[in-house]
């Protein structure tokens, strides 16, 4: 379905830190007036600087800490009726640091899309840049796709590729990739405002109009360079 102002794509940002996708999707919505409600920005840790810039931007924004509940099903079951009773089309998972249960997933099933920084399936987990630089891949970058309950494991809607360059620390592959992150979140964001991205029951992911879903941006940029070498 096609989103409009009268009927805007309602989203739910879950965030644990600094928020800086949070901040690319919020600034894009007023940049380019999408059809997109933030009906919250929420984070698992009361101290996410991300909250801090969500409530100066005058978006509603709340802390649901996992600590304050005795199991992970707890919070799950406390984070589940916080974002039902707010009833989002969709829930971003923008840093967010917690991995959810399968009863939550299921719940909220192909509803739930998540940014990960590897080109997936490589790479789930943590340290992603390190354990790019281990194993002498020659390119990384990141993800965005649907959440199933296999952690880092859902079906794909958009990458984002970057080169690994001679001498690059993870910290210079983060920084590197985190523009591609926001340029791939934001796009696939327009993408569901106008209704055109389907998650089939086999797990394809089909972005109607849109044949080349991996943005390549940074990958056009490195190959000018070197024809400009040669
Ligand atoms: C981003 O690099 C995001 O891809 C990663 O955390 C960072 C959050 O930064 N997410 C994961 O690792 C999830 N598995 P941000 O708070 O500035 O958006």
């Amino acid at each position: 379905m096609e989103h409009t102002p009268e009927r805007p794509l309602r989203v739910a940002i879950l965030i644990s830190g600094r928020g800086s996708n949070m901040q690319a999707l919020v600034r894009a919505i007023a940049a380019e007036r999408l059809p997109v409600q933030v009906c919250t920005v929420l984070s698992n840790r009361a101290d996410a600087a991300g909250l801090d810039w969500a409530r100066a931007q005058g978006l509603p924004a709340e802390s649901l800490s996992h600590r304050d509940y005795d199991s992970r099903d707890a919070f799950d079951a406390a984070l589940l009726a916080r974002l039902d009773a707010l009833a989002p089309d969709v829930i971003l998972l923008a840093g967010f640091m917690r991995v959810l249960g399968s009863d939550f997933v299921r719940h909220f099933d192909g509803r739930i899309i998540n940014i990960h920084p590897s080109l997936l399936p490589a790479f789930p987990g943590l340290h992603t840049h390190q354990q790019a630089l281990a194993q002498g891949v020659q390119w990384h970058g990141c993800t965005v796709h649907f959440v199933t309950p296999v952690l880092d494991h859902g079906p794909i809607i958009a990458q984002g590729a970057i080169p690994v360059l001679g001498g690059d620390t993870p910290d210079d592959l983060a920084a590197r990739l985190l523009p591609v992150e926001h340029q791939i979140y934001v796009q696939v964001l327009r993408w569901l405002a106008q209704g055109r991205v389907s998650l089939y029951d086999d797990g394809r992911v089909e972005v109607s109009d849109a044949p080349h879903r991996a943005w390549a941006g940074a990958t056009i940029f490195h190959l000018q360079d070197c024809h400009e070498h040669e």
